[in-house]
């Protein structure tokens, strides 16, 4: 159980009630089970637990205010978006009565509540309810709570115990261990209603690295950012991931599984072992096409390769086309996308052949040629071809946003 929570990125938001003194020991409950924890505070709540509190335990972002923050120039408008965006849950705890009926009127007035409002529909939002009993009963509460429950919230009811005005009775928070461990089986129970709960998503992404020596190699500016992006995506959706990723810098995180290979060898042999389980196969890689056609193990010297022209010559061969290798023993049910990074008047045409020539159910062409698209950078045009001839072209946007699109289609794919 305790590692449900492993590169999850949480939002704590802790609002004004007695209980947010408790809130930093939450913070620190869900870092033990392996989370990221970025904490947003309301005015009230700050007069019971302390930023600073935060920060020194979480080493993380702490939000106070809705206003764009001060020296931040990249988001300073739309911090909530990003931060709602990447987060794999929110949790309100406390959440007092006040938040409660600002969620359900959808005032959106401080930093946890906006927030909340800017989280992705399959993110799950968890309230921790705590008030004395008398504000738990009132009629307008349990009403708030119920339409909250029908829009999708998840409600972690109060116990029953001593409370702040000294009375016993119902609205006392769990405490912070129990608290998290409740979290963690709602965030179980979520990823059941995910779109791709139960599904194994393969996904290879990145270059290939062909040696010609020891030092030397055959590779391509592919740097696996649209992978990383996809695996993401998938997981979020509720997939199991298997990432297969040449050499690239990107770090990635999560319960994604992650085999780094180096040559388009390595990476068939590994797609190979995978496939049994995948229900899609996603190949993003840029596989190099070529490798040397006898790789040297001692570093070759200019002399030995050069003609007396000055020209050097290297003997190359192609590498195994490996999506061509995988139409040849998927099962029916499985579904296989390609990539395809083209340039110049024909991309177009070209993307649709690779499409019936791979016999694939989808392709995702890539311009090489436009602003903001293709390897390196964080943004991509996409242009997605389906096998029943639908075309859906894109325009700029994130890689992680395409990602989110490119996996849209795949799940209206027949
Ligand atoms: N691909 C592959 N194995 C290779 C080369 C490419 O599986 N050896 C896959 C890529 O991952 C991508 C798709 O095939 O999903 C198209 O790759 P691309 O390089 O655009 O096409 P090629 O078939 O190599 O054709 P060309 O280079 O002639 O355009």
């Amino acid at each position: 159980m305790h590692h449900l929570l492993t590169g999850k990125q949480i939002i704590l938001g802790v609002t004004g009630s007695i209980a947010a003194v408790k809130a930093p020991m939450i913070a620190r409950e869900l870092m033990r089970a392996g989370a990221t924890v970025t904490t947003a505070l309301t005015g009230s709540a700050q007069r019971f637990a302390t930023p600073l509190a935060f920060s020194a335990l979480t080493h993380e972002e702490v939000i106070t205010s809705v206003l764009p923050r001060e020296g931040s120039k990249k988001d300073s408008g739309t911090w909530h978006i990003r931060l709602g965006r990447s987060a794999s849950a929110m949790l309100i705890a406390p959440c007092s009565a006040t938040t409660i009926g600002k969620l359900r009127a959808g005032i959106y007035d401080n930093p946890v509540t906006l927030l909340a409002s800017a989280l992705p529909r399959e993110t799950p939002l968890v309230l921790a309810p705590a008030m004395d009993e008398e504000m738990w009963l009132q009629p307008m509460v349990q009403e708030n709570l119920e339409v909250l429950r029908r829009s999708g919230v998840y409600v972690i009811d109060p116990t029953s115990g001593l409370l702040a005005s000294g009375l016993i009775g119902q609205g006392r928070m769990l405490e912070p261990e129990a608290l998290v461990i409740r979290f963690q089986q709602i965030l179980e129970r979520a990823s059941e209603h995910l779109p791709l709960f139960g599904k194994t998503v393969l996904i290879t992404g990145g270059p290939t690295f062909e040696a010609i020596d020891p030092v030397r190699f055959i590779g391509n500016r592919s740097s696996g950012k649209m992978a990383a992006a996809l695996a993401e995506v998938a997981e979020r959706l509720g997939a199991n991931v298997v990432l297969i990723m040449g050499p690239s810098p990107i770090r990635t995180n999560g319960n994604k599984r992650r085999i780094d290979i180096e040559t388009a060898d390595e990476m068939m042999a590994a797609v190979f072992n995978e496939i049994e389980d995948a229900d899609i196969i996603i190949m993003n890689a840029a596989v190099s096409d070529f490798s040397a056609a006898h790789e040297s193990k001692t570093k070759l010297k200019k002399r030995d390769i050069s003609d007396e022209n000055g020209k050097l010559k290297i003997e190359l061969q192609n590498t195994p086309d490996i999506l061509r290798e995988i139409a040849k023993i998927k099962r029916p049910d499985q579904r296989v996308i390609g990539f395809a990074l083209e340039t110049g008047n024909s991309a177009e045409s070209y993307a649709e052949s690779k499409l019936l020539e791979k016999d694939l159910d989808m392709i995702v062409l890539n311009r090489a040629d436009e602003i903001g698209a293709g390897f390196g950078v964080d943004t991509n045009k996409v242009t997605i071809f389906q096998r029943a001839g639908t075309k859906i072209e894109l325009p700029l946007m994130s890689k992680e946003d395409s990602a989110r699109e490119i996996f849209a289609s795949i799940m209206r794919l027949p």
